[in-house]
């Protein structure tokens, strides 16, 4: 059944069930999947766990299609959590310094499991092989290298590794004959100034046409750059088995590359708002949350309550949330999306009472996660289960 998603679909399916509340519609969900794999080129992606922040999302995706594999996570509570319910094949996609965690997710790759620790410093390196050593496990890592592209007069990146080149990674590979207990795996370089930055800005033809010229550049300095770190390693006899990068806004040219192994993705399957303007794909809008109307100031306005579920990243227009349905609503320029009452301006054809839903969606997504205990999954203007998200299995992890 094809389904619309119009203002009039979702009052439907949640008739009876008051806002606030938060639903993913599966429908499109599975297509963003679907658009997702295909851009991968039949590399293998890993799940951006950070970016669903639901079990039971994550496991729709790896049960989708064989293409999806494993899970990018984001801190050690929350590795372990992901290993107590099952999962296995987890690149932790950041540096963790947590000897506890670290610990009790050793003793799980005792048991059998697939975990890798991310690393870009020597001191990473130091607390995991100490770690290792006391737990009597040989722990695997994997070295994040750069992706940022250091062009004149602009920094084209982000300021996360401090292994910007060949010599910095061999010389990090080199350290390793001092730390018995651990095991390279693989590198991760992630092009967040690609993979992260809109190019198809409505009003903005020229930054969007800067935006990507810069990214074609960038693109095929990483491809370089990660291909000259796989030989430098291979050359000194060691054989990666996983080779990562890339995020929802970068997929097709980084799964290009023939040293790449897999591409990371998680946004790309909710379609948050700040994947709305990309030129590469046309996602489907599968997130969202409802808040309710409770008053009226004037004609023209309808004044929601809460609502207010700003997103992380440089502060701005874009990191609000947006008013989706019914279409035309507008957030007032001098108030925002407010801590407990948002108003929206709206002029649009759709007879709208005190007690009516609102329907927003998050800038980003995952982050909407910390804000509901549960996610309605919604299919063919059915609600067909409502499961947890991290909050409301008892976790808050950053
Ligand atoms: C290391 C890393 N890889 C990949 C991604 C891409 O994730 P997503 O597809 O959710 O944008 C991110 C996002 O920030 C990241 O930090």
């Amino acid at each position: 059944m094809k389904t619309q998603q119009t203002y009039r679909y979702y009052k439907g399916i949640f008739a009876g069930y008051d806002p606030p509340y938060a639903f993913v519609d599966l429908d499109a969900y599975r297509h963003n999947l679907e658009q997702t794999r295909l851009r991968a080129k039949g590399k293998a992606i890993r799940i951006a766990s950070k970016s669903i922040r639901c079990r039971h999302l994550m496991l729709e995706a790896l049960g989708y299609n064989a293409q999806y594999q494993g899970i990018m996570s984001y801190t050690g509570p929350e590795t372990l959590h992901l290993l107590e319910h099952g999962f296995d094949d987890i690149l932790i996609g950041y540096p963790i310094v947590d000897e506890a965690s670290i610990g009790r997710i050793a003793e799980y790759v005792k048991l059998g499991r697939q975990v890798v620790f991310m690393v870009d410093r020597p001191e990473h390196l130091a607390v995991i092989d100490r770690v290792g050593k006391t737990e009597g496990a040989r722990l695997e890592i994997c070295f994040d290298v750069d992706g940022s592209s250091d062009l004149p007069g602009l920094y084209f990146g982000v300021r996360r590794s401090s292994l910007s080149n060949v010599q910095d990674v061999v010389a990090l590979a080199d350290k390793l004959k001092a730390h018995p207990n651990l095991l390279l795996a693989g590198i991760m370089i992630y092009e967040a100034q690609i993979a992260g930055l809109p190019d198809a800005l409505p009003d903005e033809p020229i930054m969007n046409t800067v935006k990507r010229y810069l990214k074609r550049i960038s693109a095929r300095e990483v491809a370089k750059r990660r291909a000259a770190v796989v030989k430098a390693l291979a050359d000194r006899g060691y054989s990666l088995r996983l080779v990562n990068g890339g995020g929802t806004g970068s997929l097709e040219s980084t799964a290009s590359e023939d040293v790449i192994t897999e591409v990371t993705a998680g946004s790309a399957f909710m379609a948050p708002g700040v994947f709305d303007y990309y030129k590469n794909f046309n996602l489907k809008k599968a997130a969202a949350y409802a808040i309710q109307i409770t008053r009226r100031p004037k004609d023209g306005f309808y004044t929601c309550a809460g609502g207010g579920f700003t997103s992380s990243g440089v502060p701005g227009w874009d990191k609000a949330p947006k008013p989706w349905l019914p279409e035309g609503g507008r957030l007032q320029p001098r108030e925002g999306a407010g801590e407990v009452q948002t108003p929206i301006e709206y002029s649009g054809p759709e007879e709208l009472a005190i007690g009516d839903p609102w329907f927003m969606r998050h800038a980003k997504a995952g982050e909407i996660c910390e804000r509901f205990l549960r996610l309605h999954l919604v299919s063919e203007g059915k609600i067909m289960d409502t499961v947890p998200t991290y909050r409301g299995d008892g976790g808050c992890y950053i």
